[in-house]
């Protein structure tokens, strides 16, 4: 086979073989296919497309790229659950161990930061002492003996999706519908994971900015993991706002604690109830009704922040952290950010919300940048509040004062003020079962 031929293929509207598609995952792999042809292909399967098979056989080549877990020593079903990315998510700080409290294993595998949004593993590593770089034996063992571990995906998980995603990220060809649920699914597959609940988010701060995109992608996901042999479940939700109010490492965990205590943000609360009544759902745990007043259970008798605690003991962190919030460090500075007109937020660009706070020093430019795991943002208002000019809207935190300057503007170049107040949209959008 030639590269070349595969491209032009592509490039002219065809339909690629699977035996095409995995002959360019194994070069991509291997090495073999330069970086511009991985490039011309992204991006003739931007504007081409790809039909349901040629997708399943991408995402299942992407899997096969490196090492398939096997998770059967660990007792009982296992759920997970992933979000396509969004700002101030950390739904997956409160939903595992809500669902780990309740008899089901989550052996969960997360991502750091990418692009404007937020990753689970660089919040846990706001906890001194976590470590989400667990042998396989050892992590095992763990959910065994706590029901719950989270750890880093290991380089030789789907390593081809690693290069691809290197290469999207600077061709523009990363809000592709094949490219996006290869990616994300070859990753999903190639952990044994019984049932998986998606959280595809969809907005302005999402990589699918429409619903309908979204819609689709939800559809062609939880296909595929079917196809594969798992019991899938995807929920829509809204991403034309920031979740909950604290958006940055330290300042999530912190928030996601509040919440695992009953104290949580409405929308932050409510979404994580539903994500995880679905994750006992699919797991058979009873009805949707009778998961729910289970999860709400094990928040308001201490069950779900207990096993939080346990885990990070677990994985090497201070539990006296979790069980006492004030212990996370403060940030050197803070700086308020006042409205510049009285009026309703009617909107706001939650990916500049994201960027905002990467220039507060939260998340990474380059893969080298460390990250400072107490800068972010605090909202002190959100969409539809009513704010007089002058009024603090946000609190951003930061290492260095020369960062304040470039954050705030982006944050209020991001939020629109106007005279009314907006509609009101429900988080939870849709359901895909
Ligand atoms: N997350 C991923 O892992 N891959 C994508 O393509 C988008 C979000």
């Amino acid at each position: 086979m030639r590269m070349c031929d595969i491209i032009r293929k592509k490039r002219d509207g065809g339909v690629l073989s699977d035996a095409e598609i995995k002959w360019f995952i194994k070069g991509v792999k291997e090495g073999s296919v330069p970086d511009y042809q991985i490039s011309a292909l992204c991006m003739a399967i931007y504007f081409r497309g790809m039909n349901i098979e040629e997708t399943t056989a991408l995402t299942l080549a992407i899997r096969d790229s490196g090492k398939v877990l096997d998770f059967s020593e660990i007792n009982g079903l296992r759920v997970d659950k992933h979000s396509t990315g969004g700002v101030g998510d950390k739904t997956s700080l409160v939903v595992a161990p809500i669902v780990a409290s309740l008899g089901v294993k989550v052996a969960k595998m997360s991502g750091r930061g990418l692009g404007h949004t937020g990753g689970t593993i660089d919040k846990l590593e706001a906890i001194p002492g976590f470590c989400t770089d667990i042998p396989l034996d050892e992590f095992k063992k763990i959910v065994n003996r706590v029901g719950i571990a989270i750890v880093g995906q290991s380089e030789d998980l789907a390593p081809a999706d690693g290069k691809l995603y290197s290469l999207r990220d600077v061709t523009s060809t990363v809000d592709s519908m094949p490219l996006i649920v290869s990616s994300i699914m070859g990753k999903k597959l190639a952990a044994d994971d019984d049932c998986i609940v998606l959280d595809v988010k969809t907005g302005s701060g999402a990589f699918m900015k429409t619903l309908d995109g979204s819609r689709e992608l939800a559809h062609q996901m939880v296909e595929i993991g079917k196809r594969a042999g798992k019991r899938m479940c995807a929920l829509i939700t809204d991403m034309d706002r920031p979740l909950g109010y604290a958006i940055g490492n330290s300042l999530e965990v912190i928030e996601a604690i509040e919440t695992l205590k009953g104290n949580g943000p409405a929308d932050l609360t409510e979404l994580c109830i539903t994500l995880a009544s679905r994750m006992l759902f699919l797991a058979e745990k009873g009805t949707l009704a009778e998961c729910e007043a289970n999860v709400k259970r094990v928040i308001e008798n201490g069950e779900a922040l207990n096993t939080f605690a346990n885990m990070v003991e677990a994985q090497g962190g201070e539990k006296s952290w979790i069980l006492d919030s004030s212990k996370f460090p403060k940030a050197k500075y803070s700086y308020t950010v006042k409205a510049e007109r009285s009026g309703y937020i009617s909107s706001v660009d939650t990916e500049g919300y994201g960027t905002s706070s990467l220039l507060l020093g939260a998340g990474r430019n380059t893969a080298e940048d460390t990250i400072d795991s107490a800068a972010g943002i605090i909202l002190i208002k959100k969409n539809g509040d009513f704010v007089e000019e002058g009024e603090a809207i946000a609190e951003l935190f930061a290492e260095k004062e020369e960062y304040f300057e470039n954050a705030k503007n982006k944050l209020l170049a991001s939020t629109v003020i106007g005279s009314t107040p907006p509609c009101s949209v429900p988080l939870v959008l849709d359901i895909v079962e």
